[in-house]
C-alpha cells in the first residue's frame, strides 16, 4: 500500500538539472515542517493526527464517540443533513464518493441517505433537499470550526426550526437528532455557545487544524461512519501515509516530496500555472474538489500559486481535452491511476459487428479505460501538457486515508517552496465584508453607502 509517483511521462519536459534546485527547496520546506520552524507552524496538528488516535486519550475517546453517534444516526434517521462549507464538508463527500460512489444516495443500503447543505445560498438546492428528506427522520451535523461562517448558520437556523417543528414540545427528540462540530470554545464559537445551551452533542475541530486539513478529524469522521465506510481503516491509511512521507526511512525516495519538486518546477521552471487533476473514474469528481481547495485555499496568494482545475476521463475528453491538448500551454496535469477496480464488467463479443467495435469483443470496461488513460497521457504529453502520474492500488478506506495525508504533506511542503502560509485565507473575508454590508450588518455599517452608491453608479439593482 503506497502513494506511488510516476515521472516516466515527463521525461521531454524536465530533467535533472531542472529538479534539482527544487529538490534542495523541497528538503528545506520538509524540514520546516518537521521542526515546525515554518510560516504558519500552530496549524501542523492534522501531522501527527494519524497517531493520536492510538496514543492521546482525549483523541482516542472522541473516536469512540464520533463512533457511538454514527451508530445512532443510522438507528434513529433514514438521512443525515451535513451542513457546512469549504474545508467543512469537501473531505467528508469526497471520501463517500471514493469508498461507496457517488450514486450513494441511489443505493440499497442499511445506512442513512446522506446530502450537504450550508455549501451554498440557493433556495432551490435548498427547497429540493428539503422536499426529498419530509416525511423521512432525519438528523443534521452542522459543521463549522469558526461557529460563525454564513452559510451554514442560516442553513441551521432553517432546519432547526424545522426539527423542533416535527416534534412539538419533544425537545429530547430534536436534540437526539443534532450533531455540531466546531471549536471547543463558546467565547469563540457561537454555534458551541447554541449547543451548550440546548444540549446537543458536540464534537471538537482542534485549533492546530485548519478546515481544509481537517477531514480526518470529527469533521469527515462522523459523516463517513455514518455512511457506513470504516473509520479506523481511513486512520490506518494516513498513518501509512505518516510513516511512508513524513516519519520514516526514506532510502528509497520519498514520493511525496517527489511530488512538490514536479509541481513547482513544473511552474516555476517552465512557466505551467495551471494544475489540472484528472481521475478517470467519476467517484472521484468530489475528491477533485477537495484538492482543489487544499492547494487553492493554501496557495493562491501574495499573487502566487498554481491554479488548481480538475477534469474526470473520460467525459471531458469530450470538453476540456480539446484545450488540454491544443490550447495555450500553460498547464500540466497530474492523472490520479487507480490500479485496482472493485467490480469487473465485461463487453459481450458479437460476431454480426454491425457497430464495429470488434476490436473490444470480450474484454473487460477497465481495460479500455486503462488504454484510454495510456492512450491520452501520450497525446496529451506529445501536445505540450506534461503529465505527473500518481498510482494508488484501490478505492479503499486505506488508500483515502493514505492519499489525504500525502496531499496535506505535499500541499504544505509546496506552500513553504513558494514561501506563502499555507494554513490562513486572507482572501475570502472580502466577499463576506461587502455581503454583511449589503445585508445591513452593523458591524460594517460604514461600508454600506460606499458600496450602494457604486452599485448604484453601474445601474445595478439593490433588491431582488
Ligand atoms: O479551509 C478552510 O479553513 C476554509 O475553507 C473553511 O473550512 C471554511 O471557510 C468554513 O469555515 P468554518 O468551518 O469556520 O465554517
Amino acid at each position: 500500500m503506497a502513494v506511488i509517483v510516476n515521472d516516466k511521462y515527463l521525461e521531454s519536459f524536465i530533467g535533472e538539472d531542472d529538479t534539482k534546485p527544487m529538490w534542495e527547496k523541497a528538503e528545506k520546506a520538509f524540514e520546516s515542517v518537521k521542526n515546525k520552524s515554518g510560516i504558519g507552524n500552530e496549524m501542523l496538528g492534522w501531522v501527527d493526527l494519524p497517531i493520536k488516535y492510538e496514543k492521546d486519550k482525549d483523541f482516542n475517546n472522541e473516536l469512540k464517540r464520533i463512533k457511538a453517534a454514527a451508530k445512532k444516526i443510522r438507528k434513529n434517521s433514514k438521512v443525515l443533513i451535513v451542513v457546512g462549507i469549504g474545508g467543512s464538508y469537501l473531505g467528508a463527500r469526497a471520501a463517500i464518493e471514493f469508498i461507496h460512489s457517488p450514486l450513494y444516495n441511489n443505493k440499497k443500503k442499511s445506512t442513512p441517505d446522506i446530502y450537504f447543505l450550508g455549501n451554498s445560498i440557493s433556495t432551490d438546492n435548498f427547497y429540493d433537499i428539503l422536499k426529498i428528506c419530509k416525511n423521512r427522520d432525519f438528523s443534521i451535523n452542522v459543521i463549522s470550526k469558526s461557529g460563525t461562517t454564513t452559510e451554514p448558520a442560516i442553513t441551521f437556523r432553517i432546519l432547526r426550526d424545522l426539527l423542533e417543528k416535527k416534534y412539538p414540545g419533544n425537545e429530547q427528540k430534536v436534540k437526539d437528532r443534532i450533531f455540531i462540530t466546531t471549536d471547543k470554545n463558546g467565547e469563540k464559537s457561537k454555534l458551541k455557545a447554541l449547543a451548550d445551551l440546548k444540549g446537543y452533542e458536540t464534537f471538537t475541530v482542534p485549533d492546530d487544524i485548519g478546515g481544509r486539513y481537517s477531514v480526518l478529524t470529527a469533521v469527515g469522521l462522523l459523516p463517513i461512519a455514518v455512511s457506513g465506510a470504516n473509520i479506523n481503516a481511513i486512520i490506518r491509511g494516513a498513518k501509512q501515509a505518516r510513516e511512508n512521507y513524513y516519519a520514516g526511512d526514506f532510502s528509497c525516495g520519498n514520493d511525496c516530496l517527489k511530488y512538490a519538486v514536479l509541481r513547482n518546477t513544473l511552474h516555476q521552471i517552465k512557466g505551467k500555472s495551471i494544475e489540472i487533476f484528472a481521475a478517470y473514474e467519476p467517484a472521484l469528481t468530489m475528491m477533485n474538489e477537495w484538492w482543489k481547495q487544499l492547494f487553492g485555499e493554501s496557495e493562491g496568494k501574495d499573487k502566487k500559486g498554481i491554479y488548481p482545475a480538475s477534469v474526470v476521463f473520460s467525459t471531458d475528453l469530450h470538453s476540456l481535452g480539446q484545450y488540454i491538448q491544443d490550447g495555450e500551454r500553460i498547464l500540466f496535469e497530474t492523472v490520479i491511476n487507480i490500479k485496482n477496480q472493485k467490480y469487473k464488467i465485461k463487453i459481450p463479443e458479437d460476431t454480426a459487428n454491425i457497430d464495429g467495435m470488434d476490436f473490444v469483443d470480450n474484454i473487460s470496461l477497465d481495460e479500455v479505460n486503462y488504454k484510454a488513460f495510456l492512450g491520452t497521457i501520450l497525446a496529451h504529453t506529445d501536445g505540450g501538457t506534461p503529465n505527473i502520474v500518481i498510482d494508488i492500488d484501490d478505492r479503499s478506506e486505506e488508500s483515502f486515508g493514505e492519499l489525504v495525508y500525502f496531499f496535506e504533506l505535499a500541499c504544505t511542503v509546496s506552500g513553504y517552496i513558494l514561501g506563502v502560509n499555507p494554513f490562513d485565507q486572507p482572501g475570502v473575508e472580502d466577499y463576506k465584508i461587502n455581503m454583511f454590508s449589503l445585508l445591513g450588518n452593523a458591524k460594517y455599517a460604514d461600508k454600506k453607502s460606499t458600496l450602494v452608491k457604486r452599485l448604484e453608479e453601474m445601474g445595478v439593482d439593490l433588491e431582488i
